[in-house]
C-alpha cells in the first residue's frame, strides 16, 4: 500500500480526480459511478464527504476503505492508502534515452512502448486516468464540453509525464479513436459527439513534443480513417500490423471495446478493397453495466467452461473470483444457452449464480465454492443488446461489399477481449457468424504494434496511410443490413 497525503485546500475536489491527476490511476471499470469499487482506498486520517450529499461527512466500510470516486475532499489534509494494482507516478521508469516510442491512447487503458539504441524495448500500461469522467468516449466528449478541453487532456497529459518521468523519447507515434487523438493534441472533440460526427481533423500531423510539455523530440499523430469520428489511427494502424492487407481472401478484423470497430478487406484476389464501420457496443464486454462485472483486474472470472457437469472457472493471476468479464460472460452465456437457462429469446426465468471450481494455472482445481457472480435478466439483455450491434455491424459490412459470410476465411480479435475470449463460445452466442469461430485467431494488442512499425519503414507507413486513406465508410445508421441484422440478431 502506498501512504499518500493530500494537503489542505482542496475543498469539493473528487478525490478520485486529485488522485489520477497527482499520477495514481486503477482501472475503473464503471467511469465513476459508483458501482465498481476498483476505486476503493484507504481513510488514514482526516475525513471525507459523501459527493451525492456534500455537507455528509463519508463513513468508510469496516475496513475503513471509502470509493475514491464517490468521496469529496475537506478543506484540512487527508491521508489515504492506496492498495497494490494501481499506478503509481513514475513506476517502472528508469532514467533514460529512448529513440522512438509508441503510445496507444485507450478509452481505459494507456499502453506505451519504448525501444533505446541497443533494441532494448520497455513496455509499460496505465489505466487512462480521463476514465473519472466516465468509461466511454461520449462520456469524455461531455466533460470536454463542460470543463473545456484543456483541462481534459491535462489529466492525461500529467499522466503521460509521469509514465515518462527520467526518460526522454526521440520519436513518439501514437494511436487511439478520434476523440483521443483530439483531447491529447489540445482540439475539442465537440464535432464528433454531433452529426455528422466529423472530425476536426483525420491526416497525420507531427510537432515538437515540448509543445504538450512532454519529454519527446517529435510527436507524431498516425492518420484516422479519413472524415470518420470513430474510426481512429488505432484501428488503422492495427489492422495493417495484424496483417489484415495480406490476404488473398476477404479478411475481418475486429476491436471490441465500449465501441466495435470492424474492417473488412475483401482479399488481394477481389481487388483489396477496404470497408470499416463502427457500432456502439456498451460497456459490457469490457465487464461494466453488468451486475456482477469488473474489467480485466485480478480475480475477474475470464473463463468458464462445463467439465464433466461442473461449471469451471479461471481468473486473472489465480485469485479468488471478484466479478466477471467480457470473455468469462461470452463463456457462461454459452453455456447457459446450451443448458437451457438462458432462452433463445434471452428470457432468464431467475437469477443464476455461478458455483463451481477454481482452476489454477498449475492444474489443481478448488471444491466446488460459491462465487460473486450473479446473471440477471438485465445482464441478459445488455449482452442481447451489444452482440447484436457487432453481427449486425458485421453483416452490413459485407453487404456493403458484396461478401457472403463463407467467403471470408480469416477473422483478426485484436486488443486484450480478442486475447481472451473463445471464438466457439463467440459463435455460440452470435456475437461472430456460424463457422467463423475456427477462421478467429487473437492478434493481441495491434494498435501498439501497429504504431511502432510506423517509426520503422516507409513500407509500413505506405500500408497505414493506404488504409486510412482508402477505406470506404459504411454508415451503419443509414445501412438496411444494419436495421435489418440488429433486430434479427437480438435472438441467440
Ligand atoms: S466505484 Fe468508483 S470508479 Fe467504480
Amino acid at each position: 500500500m502506498i501512504r499518500v497525503t493530500i494537503p489542505e485546500g482542496h475543498r469539493g475536489l473528487s478525490l478520485a480526480l486529485w488522485l489520477s491527476q497527482a499520477g495514481y490511476s486503477a482501472i475503473l471499470p464503471c467511469g465513476g459511478a459508483g458501482r465498481c469499487g476498483n476505486c476503493r482506498v484507504s481513510l488514514l486520517s482526516g475525513k471525507l464527504f459523501d459527493r451525492d450529499d456534500p455537507e455528509k461527512e463519508l463513513t468508510p466500510d469496516e475496513g475503513g476503505e471509502v470509493r475514491a470516486c464517490r468521496a469529496l475532499l475537506p478543506d484540512g489534509e487527508t491521508v489515504v492508502g492506496i492498495p497494490d494494482g494501481w499506478d503509481a507516478p513514475g513506476a517502472g521508469q528508469a532514467p533514460r534515452r529512448y529513440v522512438t516510442g509508441a503510445l496507444d491512447l485507450g478509452t481505459t487503458t494507456l499502453a506505451l512502448r519504448l525501444s533505446d539504441e541497443s533494441g532494448a524495448v520497455f513496455e509499460t500500461s496505465a489505466a487512462n486516468p480521463q476514465c473519472v469522467y466516465g468509461a466511454d468516449v461520449a462520456s469524455r466528449i461531455t466533460a470536454t464540453a463542460e470543463k473545456g478541453v484543456k483541462e481534459v487532456q491535462k489529466v492525461l497529459l500529467d499522466r503521460l509525464s509521469s509514465l515518462l518521468s527520467g526518460c526522454t523519447v526521440g520519436r513518439l507515434s501514437v494511436v487511439g479513436n478520434p476523440t483521443m487523438i483530439h483531447i491529447f493534441a489540445g482540439v475539442s472533440p465537440d464535432p464528433i459527439g454531433v452529426s455528422p460526427f466529423t472530425p476536426s481533423f483525420s491526416d497525420r500531423k507531427e510537432f515538437p513534443g515540448a509543445l504538450l510539455g512532454l519529454p519527446v523530440g517529435t510527436i507524431v499523430l498516425l492518420p484516422s480513417v479519413k472524415g470518420a469520428g470513430y474510426l481512429g489511427s488505432d484501428l488503422v494502424a492495427g489492422a495493417f500490423a495484424a496483417g489484415t492487407l495480406d490476404f488473398e481472401e476477404p479478411t475481418v478484423y475486429l476491436d471490441l471495446g465500449t465501441n466495435g470497430e470492424l474492417l473488412l478487406s475483401t482479399g488481394s484476389r477481389n481487388g483489396g478493397h477496404l470497408y470499416a464501420a463502427s457500432c456502439a457496443v456498451g460497456p459490457c464486454f469490457e465487464g461494466a453495466g453488468i451486475g456482477s462485472g469488473v474489467g480485466g483486474i485480478p480475480g475477474a472470472v475470464s473463463r468458464v467452461v462445463r467439465r464433466e457437469g461442473e461449471f469451471v472457472f479461471a481468473t486473472v493471476d489465480d485469485l479468488p473470483p471478484v466479478g466477471i468479464t467480457g470473455s468469462g460472460l461470452i463463456d457462461l452465456f454459452a453455456l447457459l444457452l446450451a443448458d437451457g437457462v438462458i432462452g433463445r429469446d434471452g428470457k432468464l426465468d431467475e437469477p443464476f449464480a455461478l458455483v463451481g471450481r477454481q482452476a489454477f494455472a498449475d492444474g489443481t482445481l478448488s471444491p466446488a465454492c460459491e462465487t460473486p457472480v450473479r446473471i440477471e435478466q438485465r445482464d441478459v439483455r445488455a449482452l442481447q443488446t451489444a452482440k447484436a450491434a457487432v453481427r449486425a455491424g458485421i453483416a452490413a459490412l459485407l453487404a456493403a461489399a458484396w461478401i457472403d459470410p463463407d467467403e471470408v476465411g480469416t477473422v483478426l480479435l485484436a486488443g486484450s477481449f480478442g486475447r481472451y475470449i473463445s471464438p466457439v463460445s463467440a459463435a455460440a452466442i452470435g456475437l461472430l457468424p456460424p463457422g467463423w469461430s475456427d477462421e478467429a485467431r487473437a492478434v493481441g494488442n495491434a494498435a501498439l504494434e501497429g504504431a511502432d512499425r510506423w517509426l520503422s519503414s516507409d513500407e509500413c507507413r505506405d500500408g497505414i496511410e493506404r488504409i486510412a486513406g482508402s477505406t470506404i465508410v459504411v454508415d451503419l445508421n443509414s445501412s438496411p443490413a444494419f436495421r435489418e441484422a440488429f433486430l434479427g440478431g437480438l435472438d441467440f
